[in-house]
């Protein structure tokens, strides 16, 4: 089991999630986070650090949902470089936070 990034985190990146992680399983694109799900230890302590509530455990996904988010945390978590420090978030973050549809916004360069 893992724990996955999902949608809320684009054009966001508060990182306030990559300081608790006690294995350092973050991965930073331009404008969102990956988990690696093969290093995740499943702890959960990271889901309560999110402002936007985008990080889920892996079972509460529903199945079409769990398959497109799990690619993308175990591609992109692979080709990013890990980020273990929180930084400043992305700016309009407060004007991002409320968009809902925003998966095709998603830049994995
Ligand atoms: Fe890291 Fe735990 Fe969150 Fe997995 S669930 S990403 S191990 S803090
Ligand atoms: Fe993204 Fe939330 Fe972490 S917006 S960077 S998952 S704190």
């Amino acid at each position: 089991m893992t724990h996955l990034v999902t949608e809320n985190c684009i054009q966001c990146k508060y990182t306030d999630c990559v300081q608790v992680c006690p294995v350092d399983c973050f991965y930073e694109g331009p404008n969102f986070l990956a988990i690696n799900p093969d290093e995740c230890i499943d702890c959960g302590v990271c889901i309560p650090e999110c402002p936007v509530n985008a990080i889920v455990e892996e079972g509460d996904l529903p199945e079409d949902e769990h398959k497109y988010w799990f690619d993308i945390n175990q591609r992109l978590s692979q080709k990013w470089p890990n980020i273990t420090k929180r930084k400043d978030p992305m700016p309009d973050v407060e004007l991002w936070a409320t968009v809902k549809n925003k998966r095709n916004s998603l830049r994995e360069e």
